[in-house]
């Protein structure tokens, strides 16, 4: 079949020609963003989730939402190398530009955009789109004060203009903890004042704790989706929806193969539904073609997404993920694996917690150990066993 035809995205942030099973939390996050749109109270969204489970697809999509709504959004990933005023700064001033738009500027946009020069100049923000001249608003300095002055001068600018400001942070388990802390306390007093503003992050499961210790009413300030694999009906849709749009079916053997493989997890559905179709020669794609897919999905991971993780793993680490992939039964018990490192508990636990870090494990419960991504474990066993 013509590979130009093919509707499946493997990739990172591609949006997938089928969002499966993500109804439910793009309708709650649309109410919470009509919530504050009419000066109600809403929660703020943490979504949580592994690598590759669709985090970034759905804040793209919770962004669209927001525009269509005729909220003004700023969304950002932060990366761990630059700081929050820098990542939020050009953000916030294309935010104010849109919200400028109409003739008669009010004194809250205009006070916004001081609030924002100020806390450039604060945090030494090197930023071309505006001068960083003296602002008639002067910044404390200290992050905590400053960023709650500028969001909520965002918000009540917001408010004027009968609008809302919606930011979204991808990968913001990146942000350091003061940075986290700030935009918290910044959210505390933008919900005591109710002001339509609201914060939509996305990030891994490790953030949940990351932001409970920034400020212990973190929890009552946010709501925590978690977002994960998909079921095996979400999954089938995910999967057979693109093709039959494009008058392809799918056999059901087919289907199932390609569904026991990839085990509901969404990144592994795009990369099989692409190459199953990229193999079949024509409609319907036969269990055949599925596990032509399947044998060319592993070699293209094992030489790609797979080993990309490994590369990035010192050989400490790596030992670890190792001991991991041999345990017969997965989620492992952390004394499980350094018994078969023959280390003790202690010593292997700043090995797992760097693992943790770089993204190739993670801790499901506690005490307990995973891979972050179905068939890694036999990829190690395949290639490092
Ligand atoms: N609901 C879904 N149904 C089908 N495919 C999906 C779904 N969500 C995401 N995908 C596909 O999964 C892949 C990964 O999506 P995305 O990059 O958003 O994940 P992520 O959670 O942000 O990953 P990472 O943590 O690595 O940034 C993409 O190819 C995307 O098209
Ligand atoms: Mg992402």
């Amino acid at each position: 079949m013509r590979p130009t035809d093919n509707p499946y995205s493997p990739g990172a942030g591609s949006p997938p020609p089928e969002l499966a099973g993500r109804d439910d939390l793009l309708s709650r996050a649309s109410i919470a963003i009509r919530r504050i749109q009419r000066g109600r109270h809403a929660q703020g969204l943490f979504l949580l989730g592994l690598r590759g489970v669709g985090k970034t697809v759905l804040l793209n999509r919770i962004n669209q939402i927001a525009e269509e709504l005729g909220c003004h959004t700023a969304l950002f990933e932060a990366d761990g190398q630059s700081s929050l005023p820098d990542l939020l700064t050009p953000q916030i001033h294309r935010l104010l530009l849109r919200m400028d738009r109409r003739e008669r500027v009010a004194h809250e946009v205009r006070n916004a955009f001081a609030q924002l020069r100020g806390f450039a100049a604060a945090f030494s923000v090197k930023f071309a789109d505006f001068e960083i001249g003296l602002s008639e608003q002067s910044s404390s300095g200290d992050l905590t004060l400053d960023l709650s002055d500028l969001l909520i001068s965002v918000a009540e600018a917001a408010k004027v203009r009968q609008t809302a400001a919606v930011i979204l942070i991808d990968e913001v388990q990146f942000t350091t903890k003061e940075d986290l802390s700030a935009l918290v306390v910044a959210m505390h007093q933008i919900a005591q004042r109710q002001l339509p503003l609201i914060l939509i992050a996305a990030g891994l499961p490790q953030l949940a704790g990351l932001a409970g210790e920034a400020k212990s009413y973190a929890e009552r300030l946010f709501t925590y989706e978690q977002i994960g694999k998909l079921t095996p009906e979400k999954s089938r849709e995910a999967l057979v929806l693109p093709a039959e749009e494009e008058g392809v079916r799918f056999e059901t053997e087919a289907v199932d193969l390609i569904l026991r493989e990839t085990e509901g997890y969404p990144f592994f559905l795009q990369v099989w539904g692409s190459y199953a179709w990229d193999v079949a020669r024509q409609s319907p794609i036969t269990v055949a073609d599925a596990r032509r897919a399947s044998e060319k999905s592993i070699a293209s991971l094992d030489s790609g997404f797979f080993k990309v993780r490994t590369d990035r793993l010192t050989a400490r680490q790596l030992e670890y993920v190792v001991a991991l992939a041999s345990v017969e039964f997965l989620p492992a018990s952390s004394t499980e694996v350094a018994q078969i490192m023959r280390i003790s508990v202690s010593d292997a636990a700043p090995i797992r917690s760097t693992v943790i870090k770089k993204g190739v494990v993670y801790s499901p419960a506690r005490g307990r150990v995973d891979f972050t991504v179905p068939k890694f474990a036999d990829y190690i066993k395949r290639n490092l066993i």
